[in-house]
């Protein structure tokens, strides 16, 4: 079993939003069985919540499913138990960091995932409002680790 963990600083905007769609995506594919999605935050403000109202409301919209999501905070455990970690921004990346030393080979930016994006970092719809622009990252990004997955891993 392959497994993702997507790291934001709230885990109630981005990454629960990139678990869902994820979720949904790996189910398409049949690929249950193979590959285990999660998220996580850095932070404990929201620590057993639903996603954001924003949130929910774009998946809703797309039909794609946050059923039993609830927040939790990222632990160094984590680490260990997951083959990718995907943090949404370069805070999200250097706390992870900070947490669980140097070994850097898991750690993924999500961004990473789109090089040719003019964007670097996924914006904080919890700051900016604006988490359609978030859904259309967490889709082609979603894409792109499928098909990263299927290559390194599967
Ligand atoms: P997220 O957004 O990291 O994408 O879940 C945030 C959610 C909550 C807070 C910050 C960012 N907060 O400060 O409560």
């Amino acid at each position: 079993m392959i497994s993702v963990l997507f790291v934001c600083l709230g885990n109630i905007c981005r990454s629960p939003m990139a678990e869902a769609i994820m979720r949904h995506k790996v189910s398409a594919a049949g690929l249950e069985s193979s590959i285990r999605v999660d998220s996580a935050g850095t932070g404990d403000w929201h620590i057993g919540h639903e996603p954001h109202q924003g949130t929910k409301e774009k998946l809703d919209e797309h039909q794609v499913s946050y059923e039993g999501i609830r927040a939790r905070q990222f632990t160094s455990a984590d680490f260990d138990q997951f083959d990718y970690i995907v943090c949404m921004d370069d805070s999200n990346w250097n706390n992870v960091k900070k947490l669980t030393g140097a070994k850097e080979e898991k750690l993924i930016k999500f961004m990473d995932l789109l090089p040719e994006h003019e964007l670097r970092e996924v914006p904080d719809p919890y700051y900016t409002g604006n988490f359609e622009q978030v859904y259309d990252l967490m889709e082609a990004g979603c894409e792109a680790l499928i098909l990263k997955i299927r290559s390194e891993k599967l």
